[in-house]
């Protein structure tokens, strides 16, 4: 079950310092600041592109009340050392200056001598994205590690109105909603694991999943506890059976054996094309209250949903504080501008933001210009409308790839159509591994799939799945493609016979 053994360390010294106040201690958590809103009755789940319901009131019965959370009880000792570069701080506070202020403080180098001067950038849906002389200069300098000021206030609004976060009025010290601009969902991922995991942390996730965080996270050495899941997700029982290993001593003393946090990617995802209903998601937060874990919520298919309602996050179940919430840009907008950003408690957050300042030291300005002044321009109804075209796209990609493999794998392999995403996650009935028949067979062929294994937690333990991706065939290819694998899977059950009946002793 674990893929390492080690046992973790120590608990991290208690102060945090926030990267606007770098050396102030963080003080005891005090009660919410204001009256602790229920959780939440997700705006998404009304409807897109009008404005957001007001939140749901627990009645006739109390509302259960937040947990008291521990941060520093999460945080390795390397990301509790983080302290605010100086440098970034007045950079920071240049930009937030008026005009008229002469500073002789900032590194920053002269724009004038830059070689690029204007843009325009032609929009399909909208008008053109005009940066002209003044906004390119500051397109093109150093910007705040946590998000241009604009673009961040757009985000949280939009943050807020979407998915009405219980935490969106607490004390910054209590957990508040807090955002911050990542490059590509990936980073803030990263950075998320590398603040929490020390060597021998146990952690929970459903796999097979996303091999880019397989691979973020195997050299932190933690243990993976693999919960099992199916075509809804994580399977909650299955969850409680694991978590009844530790005893409720464990839970009140805050063992350091309990699982850190839980990662799922709940909609569409990749590779598996599973999507959580809303009655598990309710049940794993009840769990993650109970052994206290925190929850990752890497949705960068949220917004592929190809059924309204929206299935409600996390984040807006979130009475504790203890969900960090990845959100891209990457599927809807530009996967190559890298962009995206996280959500979740500040003390957290400002952890990440701390990072963000001695690594990349802020995502591209100018990418977060350009993306700010899109979205300036068609205001949170104009972008749900992008989004309705962009689904309409890949639900009908998602039709034509189930369409060729009831066509021509039905019998031969299985699957489930996904709700969201751009995955199709097909098990080959009687191939115990898919690596070599895709590495080989299928390359000769000229097919190219995913072999399943690539998304275990043991990538040299086989898989009898393939990943098939149907963002970017046409329907014609997508049905070429299904025939091939029907063709090249009929001949290697063909060849395995001829070795049976030639060599049957083998
Ligand atoms: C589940 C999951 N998380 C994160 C990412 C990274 O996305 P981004 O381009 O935003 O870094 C991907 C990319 O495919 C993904 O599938």
């Amino acid at each position: 079950m674990f893929t390492t053994t080690s046992r973790p360390q120590a608990d991290p010294p208690r102060s945090l310092p926030s990267p606007s106040s770098p050396h102030a201690p963080m003080p005891p958590p005090p009660a919410p600041s204001s009256p602790v809103p229920p959780p939440g009755g997700p705006a998404h789940a009304q409807h897109r592109g009008q404005p957001p319901s007001p939140p749901a009131r627990c009645q006739p019965r109390p509302c259960p009340r937040p947990a008291d959370m521990n941060y520093s009880r999460f945080i390795t000792t390397v990301s509790a050392a983080r302290k605010g570069s100086p440098i970034r701080l007045l950079t920071e506070l240049m930009q937030r200056s008026p005009p008229s202020l002469i500073s002789l403080a900032g590194g920053a180098p002269n724009p004038n001598v830059f070689p690029f001067k204007k843009a325009t950038v032609a929009i399909g849906h909208g008008n053109a994205v005009e940066i002209g002389e003044d906004l390119m200069k500051r397109a093109l300098q150093y910007s705040a590690s946590a998000g241009i000021p604009e673009l961040l206030s757009w985000l949280k609004n939009f943050q807020r109105n979407l998915h009405n976060p219980p935490t969106a009025n607490y004390s910054p010290e209590r957990g508040q909603m807090e955002v911050c601009v990542t490059t590509g969902s990936q980073e803030g991922l990263c950075k998320v694991f590398e603040m929490l995991i020390n060597p021998g942390d146990n952690i929970l996730l459903d796999a097979p999943t996303y091999a880019g965080t397989l691979a973020a996270l195997r050299p932190l050495g933690c243990n993976i506890i693999n919960v099992p899941s199916d075509q809804h997700g994580i399977i909650p029982n299955a969850l409680k059976e694991i978590l009844s290993a530790w005893s409720p001593e464990d839970i009140k003393s805050h063992s350091h054996s309990l699982p850190k946090f839980l990662y799922t990617i709940p909609n569409g995802c990749n590779p598996t094309g599973n999507s959580l209903t809303a009655e598990r998601k309710k049940e794993i937060y009840q769990l993650a209250r109970k052994y206290d874990f925190l929850i990752i919520e890497d949705d960068p298919y949220y917004f592929l949903q190809f059924e309204k309602p929206w299935a409600p996050t996390f984040l807006s179940m979130d009475l504790d504080g203890r969900v960090i919430r990845t959100d891209s840009f990457s599927k809807i907008l530009s996967s190559g501008l890298r962009i995206g950003f996280l959500t979740g408690p500040k003390p957290l957050i400002d952890r990440v933001i701390l990072h963000i300042q001695v690594s990349t030291m802020h995502t591209s300005t100018f990418t977060q210009i350009m993306i700010s002044q899109l979205l300036q321009q068609w205001g949170e109804k104009g972008f749900l409308e992008h989004i309705d075209r962009v689904v309409e796209f890949y639900k009908t990609q998602r039709d034509a790839m189930l369409v060729a493999a009831d066509k021509w794998l039905k019998g031969l392999a299985e699957w489930y159509p996904p709700a969201a995403g751009m995955f199709l996650w097909i098990k080959i009935k009687g191939v115990s591994d898919t690596e070599q028949l895709i590495m080989e067979k299928a390359l000769q062929k000229e097919v190219l799939l995913v072999p399943g294994r690539a998304f275990n937690i043991n990538s040299s333990e086989p898989s009898s799945y393939v990943r098939a991706s149907f963002s970017l065939s046409s329907p014609a290819q997508m049905d070429l493609v299904s025939e091939r694998i029907f063709i090249f899977f009929l001949l290697s059950f063909q060849e395995q016979f001829l070795t049976l009946t030639m060599f049957p002793y083998f």
